[in-house]
């Protein structure tokens, strides 16, 4: 395209009728991540940021359509010959809605990867873009869903809590946990001491098998079912699905394959107590710096107990989980373990291990975001937002 590299000027005001958000072109889209790239390419060359998301696109949770580049643009100009003023990404996500004991199968969007080019900062663009994206979004992609129109859409926002908000996308539990890695010793020691169960070390395989399958998903369900009978606020929840799983996995093993990750993919990506039911599976993330580098539990997986040995057993069990992740974060010569929005159970888990953590509340990056569309379909004002975990990030 003729603009490629040259940042044309822009004379449109934000709330010019002329803006216009539109679906990019594949030349739009790719000049799109050339321009974000200095943004989020973080130690990867230029060329091998747009390889990298090319490589995420394929995965099956974004492929076939389900990833959509949108450029805010000058609605009178051609395709292809445009200048990006703003841009952003969305991915089309499995979810659930669950609302007065019924439980529906629902499509819903992550909003991603929020920019606008920086000689037009501050002019409205990226606000613009935002308010455009909230319309369209009520009927993306939703013509061949029960529903015709969208009932949620998500996003992660580093720039706080205030510009979202101000588009619809409110704040929600934007909290974690953390925990350091531990050695071999350490954590043998540790577990024979606590008299933890032993985590049995799972691959993507065997966490497909023990997380992502139907019988799971059906609890899931049934789970949101439960809950929407015992208090009247609708329920929302993205599919905790295998596709997530490995979208995030495909991300790790490309900085792996480019040696940014000194070592080799990792078979172990996950632990389970097969007797207990309790399962976690992890992905390591890039940090700013190597000592930033994270293991994120992507998603925990237990049955709610009933009893209280039950209750005992069952956090029990996730502790033996989360230490087997601080041992893989050893080995994988990463510092520490995350995990979002610990239940109950999990921080109950995580004081066993260390009696000293405490909850963190973000304020500024990894904002959990969520946009509710349910009161014009007659869902009510309010939403709770289920598994509200790492896994749903994008
Ligand atoms: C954030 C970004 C998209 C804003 O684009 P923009 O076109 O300048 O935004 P607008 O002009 O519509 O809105 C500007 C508002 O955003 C706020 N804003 C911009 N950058 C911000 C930041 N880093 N933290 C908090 N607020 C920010 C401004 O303070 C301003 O608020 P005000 O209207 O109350 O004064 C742009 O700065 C950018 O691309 N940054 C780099 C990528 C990034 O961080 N994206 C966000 C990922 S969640």
């Amino acid at each position: 395209m003729g603009s490629a590299d040259v940042a044309m000027d822009s004379d449109l005001a934000g709330d010019s009728p002329h803006l216009q958000l539109v679906p990019a072109t594949p030349e739009e889209h790719l000049h799109a991540l050339n321009l974000n790239s200095k943004a989020w390419k973080g130690p990867l060359e230029q060329g091998q940021y747009i390889e990298r998301e090319h490589h995420l696109s394929q995965q099956k949770l974004t492929k076939d359509g389900a990833l959509t580049c949108w450029i805010l643009v000058d609605g009178r100009k051609p395709p292809n010959s445009r200048t990006i003023l703003s841009s952003c990404e969305t991915y089309r996500k499995p979810a659930y809605l669950a609302y007065k004991g019924k439980v529906e199968d629902i499509v819903c969007h992550g909003v991603g990867s929020v920019f606008a080019r920086p000689e037009f900062r501050g002019r409205g663009y990226a606000g613009r873009m935002m308010a455009e994206l909230s319309e369209i979004l009520d009927t993306w992609q939703a013509e061949n869903q029960p529903r015709k129109q969208g009932v949620f859409s998500v996003l992660f926002s580093d720039i706080g809590k205030k510009f979202y908000t101000r588009y619809g996308w409110k704040p929600f539990m934007s909290s974690h946990m953390t925990l350091p890695s531990i050695n071999e010793d350490h954590f043998k020691t540790s577990v024979a001491m606590a008299k933890l169960p032993v985590a049995r070390p799972m691959s993507a395989d065997d966490i497909r098998q023990s997380m992502c399958n139907e019988i799971v998903e059906q609890k899931e369900r049934n789970l949101l079912r439960a809950a929407s009978q015992r208090s009247p606020t609708a329920k929302v929840a993205i599919a905790p699905d295998y596709d997530h799983m490995v979208w995030h996995w495909a991300r790790e093993d490309f900085y792996v394959e480019k040696g940014i990750f000194p070592s080799k993919k990792p078979l172990v990506r996950g632990a389970g107590v097969d007797h207990q039911n309790v399962y976690c599976a992890w992905v390591r993330t890039i940090g700013d710096s190597p000592d930033n580098h994270t293991l994120y539990i992507l998603r925990f997986s237990y049955d709610e107990p009933v009893t209280v040995p039950e209750e005992m057993g069952t956090i029990e069990a996730l502790a033996a989980v989360i230490r087997r992740a601080q041992y893989e974060a050893h080995a994988l010569n990463v510092k520490k373990v995350e995990f979002w929005n610990p239940t109950s159970m999990v921080e109950k888990a995580a004081k066993l291990l260390d009696p000293d953590v405490q909850i963190e509340h973000r304020e500024e990056t990894s904002i959990c975001s969520l946009k509710w569309n349910g009161a014009k379909q007659g869902l009510g004002d309010e939403v709770e937002w289920f598994w509200n975990e790492k896994y749903s990030w994008c």
